[in-house]
């Protein structure tokens, strides 16, 4: 048995797919307010109204027409806009987290709750207070709050007029925003994330071109922009208080090659480099790394806006932890004519050895093992699993009931390979499963994409009492953690 006896077991969360109560209390929208559900065949689409006054509907890539202004339509459902109701709800959530034994509960604050433009001076006092009254409710059972900063939630008004982090002026703007956090919450939260999956900007790389450059231009910049932004949080959140640990967050895949031709091997290389380690490397490091240049080469990005003292701010503001969401690894691979699979953020070849969800996810715990073995190698910092998780469809049974051992074998075969990295000498310190409680898929809008140990009584189109029902895998949760993660007899 090798966790640590103080270690955080949990579950995470993100404020837009689970709060709802989008324009309530002075709360100012984000894209996920104009982002309507779809499937895992349909995308999501965010809407707006032309300038000609009629509605449009766009990818996520796509840029926004001239003249357009995103708009919430009439005709369409968004579910973000009522999530799962945890804004009113939070005591009752809190209260099954603490019954499942949670050591900690990864949330995310809402930054247009804070500030609904983004750009005011001071912020909604009615956001500030209300997550003070959540971090209280959490402390009354002894669950240590992790907090990330910005969890896909740039406020709308900022992405319209400014951008978004195509423009340097958002540096400020978070950062006062992260301030306010830091101020506000002092004693309160410990634990802070500065980024969700900062490296999803990264475009993953394709060989036949199919990622236009401009894509690798602006993520790249974009990056460059939320990096300093990351480092002068971390040198704030230092100063206000020093007990602060902060931590960047990487969506982890474990890309492996596909075959042994060594095309594929030198492949897999660059895509840990490219889309894995970039952002780290920055973030643990405080520079870029070498390969850096050879990315913005291949890919023709060029006229960087990077200052001397941006530099000074990455060296400075280096993170206490790395933390990154796991769901599954990909195949990758120079051939051509492959299956191929979609995942997290991310597309590879289909792997034989696998099973796939129905969302096309594959499972594999080893990944997980080989992933977090060679983090904790490359950086030597305390590392956090912050998701990891299986969305699947749940049946309510006559009595009520949810039955879900594919859930619980998921996790326990997670926590095995966690076992036997922390076993060869990964300082893994905690653990927070995702959607621990039914929330909205930020990849499809579904919620019938269910991860939580928790299910939430409301289907895709807003239907339900929204009363909340524990799962077996509640059960088996508590258990795991009264256990501290044997599994002998789970
Ligand atoms: C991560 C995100 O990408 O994966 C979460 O940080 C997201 O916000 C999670 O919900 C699972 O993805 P999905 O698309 O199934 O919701």
């Amino acid at each position: 048995m090798s966790f640590p006896k103080n270690f955080l077991w949990g579950g995470a969360t993100a404020a837009n797919q689970c709060e709802g109560a989008w324009n309530e209390d002075g709360r100012g929208p984000a894209l996920t307010d104009v982002t309507t559900g779809g499937t895992v065949n349909k995308p999501r689409y965010i809407t707006y109204i032309d300038k000609d006054g009629n509605p449009g509907f766009k990818k996520k890539h796509d840029k926004l027409p001239e003249g357009a202004h995103y708009a919430v339509l009439e005709d369409q459902y968004y579910p973000n806009h009522k999530g799962i109701d945890q804004y009113h709800r939070y005591k009752e959530d809190i209260a099954l987290f603490a019954e499942m034994g949670f050591k900690t509960y990864r949330m995310s604050i809402s930054w247009s709750r804070l500030f609904p433009k983004g750009i005011e001076e001071e912020p909604n006092q009615a956001g500030v207070e209300h997550y003070r009254d959540v971090f209280k409710e959490l402390k009354k059972y002894n669950i240590e709050p992790l907090v990330t900063i910005w969890h896909f939630d740039t406020p709308l008004y900022l992405e319209e007029e400014y951008g978004g982090w195509n423009n340097r002026k958002l540096i400020d703007f978070y950062v006062r925003f992260a301030e306010t956090c830091f101020k506000e919450y002092k004693g309160l939260v410990r634990y802070w994330l500065t980024f969700n999956e900062i490296n999803n900007s990264m475009p993953q790389p394709t060989r036949d071109g199919s990622i236009p450059e401009w894509r690798y231009q602006e993520g790249i910049q974009q990056l460059h922009y939320q990096f300093v932004a990351s480092a002068k949080a971390v040198q704030i959140g230092h100063a206000v208080d020093p007990e602060n640990m902060i931590g960047c967050m990487i969506c982890g895949i474990c890309y492996y090659p596909a075959t042994c031709d060594p095309e594929d091997i030198m492949w897999n290389r660059h895509m840990w480099e490219t889309k894995i380690f970039y952002c780290s490397d920055v973030q643990c490091r405080g520079k870029y790394p070498t390969y850096a240049k050879r990315i913005w080469d291949t890919y023709h990005v060029k006229d960087l806006d990077i200052t001397d003292e941006d530099l000074e701010e990455l060296k400075k503001g280096t993170v206490d932890m790395y933390t990154f969401s796991y769901y599954m690894s990909q195949n990758v691979t120079t051939h051509t004519g492959v299956e191929v699979v979609g995942g997290n953020m991310s597309t590879g070849t289909k792997n034989p050895y696998l099973q796939y969800s129905d969302w096309g996810w594959s499972t594999d715990p080893s990944g997980l093992q080989y992933y977090l073995e060679m983090i904790y190698d490359r950086y030597e910092k305390p590392v956090m699993v912050v998701e990891n998780g299986l969305g699947a469809y749940d049946k309510v049974e006559e009595d009520g009931s949810i039955h879900d051992p594919f859930r619980i074998d998921y996790y326990r075969e997670h926590i095995k390979a966690m076992d036997r990295a922390i076993e060869n000498g990964v300082d893994l310190i905690g653990y927070t499963t995702w959607g621990c409680i039914d929330v909205v898929s930020a990849g499809t809008g579904e919620i019938r994409k269910r991860y939580g140990f928790i299910y939430v009584d409301v289907d895709d189109e807003g239907n339900g009492t929204m009363n909340r029902m524990r799962k077996d895998s509640f059960f088996w949760y508590q258990k795991l953690i009264a256990a501290n993660g044997n599994t002998e007899n789970l």
